[in-house]
């Protein structure tokens, strides 16, 4: 656990405002390129929505870490949104799978393997305790 928020926290040092903005695109474009009916959850085009979510995401993985019982109470609200907004289950791995794949795109070597197993680790487990709360 402990190496893992290391490992993040390593990541996201590496990440300058430029790269941050680069981050957000490129996940987005990825995910909406592999899943086209997500891009029609969105009512408009909405950027300063999905940087929120995108923000979201992160602490998401970080509270997951340090204050895992907090970190799943705020989940279960979010899913509960998310159910309501029409996001499916497997969304949820298109997205977390854009987001391991544009880190990878926009911090090239930097993005070591330890920092990689990481953040996909954290994904997985964040993942399962999606599919124990959504309703879809
Ligand atoms: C752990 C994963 C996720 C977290 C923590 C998360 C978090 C959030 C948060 C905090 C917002 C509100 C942004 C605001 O205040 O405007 C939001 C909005 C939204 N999210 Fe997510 N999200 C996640 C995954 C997803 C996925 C996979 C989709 C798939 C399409 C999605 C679709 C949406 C949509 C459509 C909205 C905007 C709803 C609206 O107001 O019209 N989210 N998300």
């Amino acid at each position: 656990m402990e190496r893992d928020l290391e490992q993040i926290d390593g990541t996201l040092q590496l990440l300058t405002d430029e790269k941050s903005e680069e981050l957000l695109n490129i996940t987005y474009s990825r995910f909406f390129q592999l899943c086209p009916d997500a891009e029609t959850l969105w009512e408009k085009d909405d950027p300063v929505s999905r940087g929120k979510m995108f923000n979201g995401v992160i602490l998401t993985i970080v509270d997951n870490i340090t204050r895992p019982q907090i970190g799943e109470n705020n989940l279960v609200s979010d899913v509960k949104d998310h159910d309501g907004y029409g996001v499916s289950n497997e969304m949820y791995q298109q997205f977390f799978d854009s987001l391991v794949d544009a880190l990878a795109e926009v911090l090239g070597d930097e993005f070591t393997a330890e920092m990689m197993s990481a953040w996909r680790g954290q994904l997985s487990q964040i993942k399962t305790l999606i599919h124990k709360h959504t309703e879809r």
